[in-house]
């Protein structure tokens, strides 16, 4: 897809893979709308979106994804520019080693990795354009669980934070399998995909080991992870490539679509996970 003049929205986009995707895609011409929760962080990229592109027409909206109602709002501004979309990625996302509840009370890093997006999701689906891509940012860490914890969702019991992270992630792709399958009749298609080991912030102020180990690493031994421009290849191939114009559900690494692990074709759970998120979000999807 010609990205010359199109819309695409980024949550996420202040730091690491999003704001790298954000500054690769606005040099091909994309007007990028920035989805964020930190003001200055927001404006410091707006100028680099700015020096690396001669333009001006780049937007942002504030949202915490920790918080439901702060999804809704930014919703609603970006509802409210009346401006179709072309591609939608769904970036944002934390790693934390405590358990911690959002304002909504729920577990944050289900809240935020996943809730949130499929809340914005939703919210933004009448500004689709036909042809519109929707990418989910998860990782392979998703394969590290047998399943989505709904005996236990959000993760009260013993919280284990990779696990936790895992089962954000896990969602991230059961909700592309599901909506990819809904969206089939409409032109609009849905991937997902595992950006590699970026040397990003992403958990880089956690106290907790693996955290800890993982911020040590990518300090001492640069060599072993991709920089974020490298980390943002494959969303944004996903983003642009005509190869996969007509693709959707699919999981991609390294710009090549990967065959799924059993779990993340699980569309039984997709299904469960799809009505549990509506209840969460207070949210149901329009009839598609
Ligand atoms: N880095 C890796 O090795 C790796 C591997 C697999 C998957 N991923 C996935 O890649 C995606 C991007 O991560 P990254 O590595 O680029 O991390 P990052 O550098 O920490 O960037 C994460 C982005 O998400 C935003 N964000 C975090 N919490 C938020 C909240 N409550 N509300 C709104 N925005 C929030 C951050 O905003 P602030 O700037 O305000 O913090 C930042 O813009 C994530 O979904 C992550 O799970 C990363």
């Amino acid at each position: 897809m010609k990205l010359e003049g199109k819309h695409v929205v980024i949550t996420g986009a202040t730091a690491g893979i999003g704001q790298a995707s954000a500054i690769s895609l606005a040099k091909s011409g994309a007007r990028i709308t920035i989805v964020a929760r930190n003001q200055q962080k927001i404006e410091n990229t707006l100028a680099t979106l700015k020096a690396a592109t001669g333009r001006d027409d780049h937007r942002f909206v504030l949202a915490d994804f920790s918080c439901l109602a702060s999804v809704r709002r930014a919703a609603e501004e970006i509802l409210s520019w009346d401006d179709k979309i072309d591609v939608l990625q769904n970036n944002a996302g934390i790693a934390s080693s405590v358990y911690r509840e959002t304002s909504d009370g729920y577990e944050e890093l289900f809240a935020v990795n996943h809730l949130a997006g499929f809340l914005l999701t939703g919210l933004l689906l009448p500004l689709l354009n036909e042809g519109a891509r929707i990418i989910n940012v998860s990782a392979m860490i998703y394969a590290s669980v047998k399943g989505i914890n709904f005996d236990d969702l959000p993760a009260t019991k013993n919280f284990d934070p990779l696990k936790g992270y895992a089962y954000s992630k896990l969602a991230n792709i059961l909700f592309t399998k599901e909506l990819a399958e809904r969206l089939k009749p409409h032109g609009v298609t849905c991937n997902v995909l595992h950006p590699g080991a970026v040397s990003t912030t992403l958990g880089a102020e956690d106290k907790g080991r693996v955290l800890t180990i993982a911020s040590f690493l990518i300090k001492y031994f640069p060599i072993f992870f991709k920089t974020p421009e490298q980390g943002a290849a494959t969303s944004n191939y996903l983003s642009e490539s005509d190869d996969i114009a007509n693709v959707t559900g699919k999981y991609f690494v390294n710009c090549k679509q990967v065959p799924l692990k059993p779990v993340g074709e699980d569309m039984e759970a997709a299904k469960r996970l799809w009505a549990l998120s509506e209840k969460m979000t207070g949210f149901t999807y329009p009839e598609i």
